[in-house]
């Protein structure tokens, strides 16, 4: 590591003291670096303290002379390999998200070219708030990395995930970042994620709780391993991640032909929650309500089954092929008889009679025709690291 260097970004929070600690850390790594302290930074930490241990100039201001005569921001934001911003506060993720540059670090964070790993730091109910969810979720989306906050008692005296890791993990992480896993380049890869949409008449349709988290979650994942993502998706309300190829479809019908089309791939992973039936024929008009006792009845399609036609294909079949089981019991005779009858490579299986449909945690285990591994429960984002690393080392 001993040519490589951050740009560290230190905002403001009472957990920006364990930065100071992480630059020694990474120093001893041999990694170089470079810091800009937020204005709310500086009432934690010292501009001369952070020089002390960096033994670099320490940034502070947009539009200094004396600073951007050391070095422009906009070169400060490219001459590195990595920004780590540590600890993130809720207000620098909301600026970056949404791409707001009022100060050096925020516009540094908008004027970089490299890869930027967030660590949040905030208390509880700040990290809960459906506002920083949705920030986070777009900066995962524009290929950022942001790190789980560790859980357990905060300095305000709450209890619950948002503290900041610590510094061993946060140097690994970083290390981890300074030398991305990119193996999977070079292979196509093409997943499905969320629900399909069957229409009953124009207004009306039949679809599931699928909120496509976890398909998009693994597309991110490949992506970041280097390989070519087609991602085939159904309608849902998240932001599909940066740099891979989006082809939107509505129905099962449409969702097969959007596969075969996109075809030849090394590995097909079938994430998405593909309605089984179909009404029979969808009305041009809207059903208007007849009136009366009689129960109403609709007659149902079967749904081509996406997965299984993949598995069986006798040219152009993937080489892994991999489905995914949402089960409420019996977890594992199900995902044991899907791996047979659908003919694919591996399944991963879930327990969805939680929260994880739509929800963000999720826990699963893998078959293949070797045997078993279970993962922990993560967030999905993490599930999706551990299901890529394993298709990565399948592939190579
Ligand atoms: O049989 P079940 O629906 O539980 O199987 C789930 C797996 O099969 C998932 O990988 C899903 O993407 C895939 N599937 C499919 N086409 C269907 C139904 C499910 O590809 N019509």
């Amino acid at each position: 590591m001993s040519d490589r260097s951050i740009l560290l970004i230190i905002t403001g929070g009472v957990a920006a003291f364990k930065s100071l600690e992480l630059i020694r850390e990474l120093g001893r790594a041999g990694v170089k670096s470079r810091v800009i302290l937020t204005k709310a930074a500086q009432e934690f930490v010292t501009p001369l303290s952070v020089s002390a241990l960096s033994g670099e100039k320490c940034f502070t201001e947009l539009f200094d002379l004396d600073d951007e005569a050391e070095m422009g921001h906009i070169e400060l934001s490219r001459s590195t390999d990595l920004v780590a911003v540590c600890p993130a506060s809720a207000d620098i993720m909301g600026k970056a998200a949404n791409g707001l540059a009022n100060d050096l670090a925020s516009t540094a964070l908008l004027a970089t070219d490299k890869r930027v790993l967030y660590a949040p730091a905030m208390n509880v109910r700040m990290w809960d708030h459906p506002a920083v969810k949705r920030n986070v979720e777009a900066l995962r989306a524009d290929g950022s990395i942001v790190l789980e906050p560790d859980e357990g008692l905060m300095a305000c005296g709450e209890f619950g995930p948002g503290r900041l890791p610590e510094v061993a993990r946060l140097k690994e992480e970083i290390l981890t970042a300074l030398s991305p896993d990119r193996s999977l380049e070079g292979k196509h890869i093409l997943v499905t994620a969320g629900p399909t949409r069957e229409p009953i008449d124009p207004v009306r349709y039949i679809s599931n709780h699928s909120s496509g988290r976890q398909g998009y979650a693994i597309a991110a994942s490949l992506r970041d391993r280097g390989a070519k993502v087609t991602l085939v998706s159904g309608p849902v309300s998240i932001q599909p991640p940066a740099g891979v190829e989006l082809k939107k479809v509505e129905t099962a019908l449409e969702m097969l032909s959007a596969v075969e089309t996109a075809l030849p791939a090394d590995a097909f992973i079938s994430v998405a929650a593909v309605a089984d039936w179909r009404p029979a024929t969808a009305s041009d008009t809207k059903l208007k309500l007849k009136g009366g006792d009689e129960p109403v009845s609709m007659t149902f399609a079967e749904n081509p089954d996406i997965l299984k036609t993949i598995s069986n294909l006798a040219e152009n079949r993937p080489g892994l092929v991999i489905g995914f089981a949402a089960e409420t019991n019996d977890v594992s005779a199900h995902a044991q008889g899907k791996l047979q009858r659908k003919g694919c490579d591996w399944i991963v299986a879930n327990d969805v009679s939680g929260d994880v449909m739509g929800g963000e945690n999720n826990e699963v285990s893998l078959f293949t025709k070797d045997g078993m591994e279970a993962s922990p429960r993560m967030s999905k984002a993490q599930i999706a690291d551990w299901i890529a690393a394993r298709i990565a080392k399948a592939l190579s």
